[in-house]
């Protein structure tokens, strides 16, 4: 009988010493001014486009590094939940091309293992659009060779949504529902590969910007350090893409919303909400209307909690989760990181991600989340 344990001891150590975890840690950048939102999209199909301009938020982009090729060319990348393919810009881009000349380029030709596939893309995020054609290589993410990787060339980015913004290209982390024809995205492919033990992943972001790590993406598993109690798992809503439902939102202890999809989408800053929500939730506050944006005093204790209803579960976020302080002159102003969208869904974006660490199983179509340690800067 102890044999048997010992055996079994064995066994279990050795499945532990193979599970492979990819630590990706993430950087992150305050966006400039008057930047345009980098936004979720219609999960449906992919392409119906939300505008919000953003005047004076100053918000923030999170960013890793992968690489991609042999020898490997290096690109700074958003890890972006909330769509499926990945895309770098081009060396073939046009020079007159500014945006894509202001960032780090693929060039297909100075890479073995580079094969042309020959089909042309446009993908159509909420800021804007990209368009190329797709090849396929091997992408190199923490240590670990993804051969076959299908990823766009971009020849095109849209000027206003793409200029100044830090990273120079994204990778999908989203489920297969909006990939190309013929293409696995990212995460279905390492799994695929089993590259990694098991088909999660988490996200760990913090606010601090700045060039030292201010979160991390772990593939394959998560970290129980990061985050305080027991995950709280809840189902996704479509089989592949991470969106689940909110039951109820609250102010305070004012209904703001019922029951209404949402997605967790890394790649958008704000929280955004079903319009008739977001009337509601301004009714509730002090709230003037200054230059387009709806501003606060900075008194942020005297402001309500919103309160998500999750899975039977209430997750919260401070106003000092939903505001955003400015420097107007000589004046402090708060300004709401919360915008409305024209649809029926919610988008979790930074503002929720950074109080909520979020884990994403895509064997057990479920989300995990739980409140994240130090998540303040
Ligand atoms: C944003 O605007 C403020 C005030 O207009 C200015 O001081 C600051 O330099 C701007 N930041 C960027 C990144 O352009
Ligand atoms: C997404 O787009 C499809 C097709 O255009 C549309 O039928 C659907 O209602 C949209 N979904 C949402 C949530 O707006
Ligand atoms: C791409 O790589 C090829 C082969 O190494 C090289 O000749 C060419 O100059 C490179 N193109 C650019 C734009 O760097
Ligand atoms: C891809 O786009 C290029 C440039 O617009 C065009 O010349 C080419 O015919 C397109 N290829 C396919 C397969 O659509």
């Amino acid at each position: 009988m102890l044999r048997i344990v010992f055996l079994l001891v064995a066994v279990l150590d050795l499945t532990l010493a193979s599970r492979k975890l990819m630590r990706v840690p993430l950087y992150s950048r305050p966006k400039p001014n008057k930047s345009e939102l980098f936004l979720a999209r219609n999960v449906t199909n992919g392409n119906e486009r939300l505008r919000v301009a953003l005047k004076t938020r100053q918000n923030v982009e999170f960013y890793g590094y992968i690489s991609m090729g042999t020898p490997e060319q290096h690109f700074s990348v958003i890890f972006d939940t909330g769509s499926s393919n990945t895309w770098l810009p081009s060396t073939n881009c046009p020079k007159s091309n500014a945006v894509c000349q202001r960032h780090r380029q693929y060039n297909s030709s100075s890479s073995s293992s580079h094969v042309p596939d020959g089909r042309n893309f446009t993908l159509l995020y909420g800021s804007g659009s990209v368009i190329g054609y797709l090849s396929k290589d091997t992408l190199h993410l923490a240590g670990v060779d993804i051969p076959g990787m299908v990823f766009g060339e971009a020849v095109f980015q849209h000027q206003m949504a793409f200029d100044a913004v830090s990273f120079d290209g994204l990778v999908g982390l989203s489920l297969g529902i909006l990939a190309w024809k013929n293409s696995t995205p990212f995460l279905e492919r390492l799994c695929a590969q089993r590259l990694v033990e098991e088909c999660i992943f988490s996200v760990y972001l913090r606010r601090i910007p700045g060039e030292t790590p201010s979160g991390e993406i772990i593939i394959g598993g998560f970290d129980k350090s990061l985050f305080e109690g027991q995950l709280h798992y809840v189902p996704i809503i479509m089989p592949n893409s991470w969106k689940l439902q909110i039951n109820q939102a609250f102010v305070g202890t004012k209904e703001i919303g019922g029951k209404v999809d949402a997605i967790l989408d890394t790649g958008t800053s704000l929280m955004l909400m079903p319009q008739k929500t977001y009337f509601n939730f301004l009714k509730n506050l002090p709230a003037k209307l200054e230059d387009g944006n709806y501003v606060l005093s900075c008194e942020q204790e005297s402001l309500p909690e919103i309160n998500l209803h999750i899975g039977g579960k209430v997750f919260p976020l401070t106003s000092d989760d939903y505001l955003v302080e400015l420097v107007k002159g000589e004046e402090k102003i708060c300004v709401l990181a919360v915008a409305p969208v024209n649809m029926d869904f919610w988008v979790l974006g930074n503002v929720f991600l950074w109080r909520y660490y979020t884990v994403y199983d895509a064997t057990g179509k479920r989300i995990g989340l739980a409140k994240a340690v130090q998540s303040d800067g």
